[in-house]
């Protein structure tokens, strides 16, 4: 829950502001957004890689007035698409320090990084090397480029979401000898100057060794491109994927800690080497607008499945979050409208869709007297959740609004079906 969810006269508030007054005004499903904690996680991470660079990824939640929130913190921006460039483009985030990512940009969407000058193009594959080399002989311009280096760290988290093993899709892998002969192939390219290394192990990972094996394996890398090509690289992006609580149980790690071990790592292998000490770049999304994101339902039915369970359907479901389905994500969540002090029943949430894995939260207690018309409340749904979401059963993506010091915002407006109807020939 965001550090401002309390409950005051019966009901939560969120950055102030009732969510009894939220549903009303906004309607519900809705995202609410608490903009302090967002911005105090800006700050964190700032401090904790004070000397480092701390880019937002875009991926975990994009829209015009967070980017206008990272730019004021001072934050970079990753982007992985077009779109999601379009979106930093759109309110003047600064295209300097903007990293543009993917493991298939098209070429429509690399040339409008070069003509937007981004500050970084993270490359991902040998045809993308010769593409953007070409492109840039075209344009006229010089990108600075990192490689993309698949590490070969088995990160514990979801199989879909861990990406430095060798049988994923992306990057370049350091085992098979890719990773070096990308190196020299981009050394090949007088269009592209190669500033340093990547690597993104993974998303949701609360035990850090598996960063700091990456870490140490990149900087090894650095040595060896030194050795090999005479060239000493003066950076590297290590990408994001730090956990964060959905359920009371969970631990988090400790950004600082990250911090310093990762700093440390780097700073003796290439001491070690007689190497300059190369500038780090961390790419959090998850850490900074997951935990800070609260979303709320209307309870539509309570159905009691005896012996076994009672069922909540809520007014949303996997349309506005996957996570539960897709990756057996935990969540948590509370009767926001108002107190009971009736005993807990093992109730499942449930949304309104035409399956039965459409589950927002698996396994919950809520308070027996529950009715249609009640309000629940979800927390650490700020992340994946609204960037993930979709129309199946064509119901329309909520609202976001964002909460601050008693006031609310709509940030994001909700779709009608009207919306989903105008591209239809
Ligand atoms: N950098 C790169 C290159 C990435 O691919 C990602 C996430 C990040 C940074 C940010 O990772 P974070 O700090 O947010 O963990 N849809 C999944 C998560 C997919 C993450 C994809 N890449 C989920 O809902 O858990």
């Amino acid at each position: 829950w965001p550090a401002t969810a309390a409950r005051t006269s019966g009901a939560v508030t969120i950055g102030g502001v009732d969510v009894r007054e939220l549903a009303e005004r906004y309607g519900t499903p809705l995202y609410v957004l608490d903009e302090e904690d967002v911005r105090s996680r800006c700050r964190d991470f700032r401090a904790a890689f004070e000397g480092s660079d701390v880019h937002y990824a875009g991926k975990a939640f994009l829209c015009k007035e967070l980017v206008r929130w990272i730019d004021d913190e001072g934050l970079g921006l990753d982007v992985c698409s077009g779109g999601e460039l379009a979106v930093a483009l759109s309110v003047g985030f600064p295209a300097e320090r903007i990293t543009m990512h993917g493991n298939n940009k098209s070429a429509a969407e690399l040339e409008s990084a070069l003509a937007a000058g981004v500050g970084r193009i993270v490359l991902d594959s040998f045809e993308e090397i010769a593409r953007l080399g070409a492109l840039a002989e075209r344009l006229d311009v010089r990108p600075k480029v990192l490689i993309r280096v698949t590490t070969g760290v088995e990160a514990h988290t979801h199989e879909f979401i861990a990406t430095a093993h060798d049988d994923q899709k992306f990057g370049l892998s350091l085992s098979s000898g890719a990773a070096a002969e990308g190196v020299r192939r981009v050394l090949d390219q007088p269009r592209l100057e190669l500033v340093g290394l990547h690597s993104h192990i993974g998303s949701q990972i609360v035990d850090t060794a598996g960063f700091e094996v990456a870490a140490r394996r990149l900087a090894v890398l650095l040595v060896e491109i030194r050795e090999r090509h005479g060239l000493v690289l003066p950076e590297l992006d290590l990408g994001g994927g730090y956990g964060i609580a959905y359920v009371e149980a969970d631990t988090t790690p400790d950004i600082k800690v990250i911090a310093d071990g990762l700093r440390e790592i780097v700073a003796k292998v290439c001491a070690n080497a007689g190497l300059p000490i190369p500038r780090l770049t961390v790419e959090p999304g998850r850490s900074i607008v997951g935990p800070g994101g609260v979303t709320l339902y209307e309870v539509g039915t309570v159905k009691d499945v005896e012996g076994l369970r009672t069922y909540v359907s809520v007014d949303g479901g996997m349309s506005d979050n996957v996570r539960t389905a897709l990756y057996g994500a935990d969540y948590t969540a509370r009767l926001a409208s108002r107190e009971s002090e009736a005993a807990p029943m093992l109730s499942r949430i449930v949304g309104k869709h035409c399956e039965s894995g459409d589950i927002v939260v698996r396994d919950h207690w809520l308070p027996a007297d529950l009715v249609a018309g009640d309000l629940l409340a979800v927390a650490a749904t700020g992340a994946y959740c609204r960037s993930l979401a979709s129309n199946y059963n064509y119901l329309p993506k909520p609202a976001v609004v964002a909460v601050k010091d008693g006031i609310s915002r709509l940030i994001v407006r909700g779709e009608s079906v009207d919306d989903l109807l105008r591209g239809q020939l």
